[in-house]
């Protein structure tokens, strides 16, 4: 199964949002397999955006991620980094479809709200960098032969 690193960054968490993002990765159909509420070090931090190492935002960036607590989970379902993605909305707030995360609550590019892996690749090194394997949980859900077309 596709899986997806999600963070709701520190703004989301003070803003109250951590449910709303849960609620509408939820009703997409897609599965939680982790999550934990943490305050991201700063070697965490530095790893996870090492991408971005260089660039001019990079500072801000560590400093906004490591600012205050972070909620972050792991889900997946089939093309759950594109349908993640999508729902999140694009990195600048303006430019977010209208019913995305971005769109609906958010404005600035440096006050984004959430994370969410950008390739099925990177997704699994940020698995794997934010979760032990016990903590991801694989589970069969009720409902999975009405959401997924293959089991
Ligand atoms: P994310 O990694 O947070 O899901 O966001 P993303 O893929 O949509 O964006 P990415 O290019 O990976 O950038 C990571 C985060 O850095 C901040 N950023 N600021 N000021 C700027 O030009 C700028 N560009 C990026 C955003 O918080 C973005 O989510
Ligand atoms: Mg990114």
């Amino acid at each position: 199964m596709e899986r997806s690193l999600v963070l709701v960054k520190p703004d989301g968490v003070q803003r109250g949002l951590i449910g709303e993002v849960i609620i509408r990765l939820e009703r997409r159909g897609l599965m939680l397999v982790a999550a934990k509420f943490l305050n991201v070090s700063q070697e965490l931090a530095e790893t996870h955006y090492a991408i971005h190492k260089g660039k001019p935002f990079y500072d801000t960036l560590i400093k906004y991620i490591t600012s205050a607590p972070v909620m972050a989970m792991v889900w997946g379902g089939p093309n759950a980094v594109a349908a993640i993605r999508q729902t999140m909305g694009a990195t600048r707030p303006t430019e977010a479809a209208p019913g995305s995360v971005r769109h609906d609550f958010a404005l600035e590019i440096g006050r984004n709200l959430t994370h969410a892996s950008d390739t099925v690749e990177n997704s699994e090194k940020e698995v794997a960098l934010w979760f032990t394997p016990s903590e991801l949980i694989n589970w069969k859900r009720e409902t999975d032969r009405w959401i997924f077309e293959q089991n």
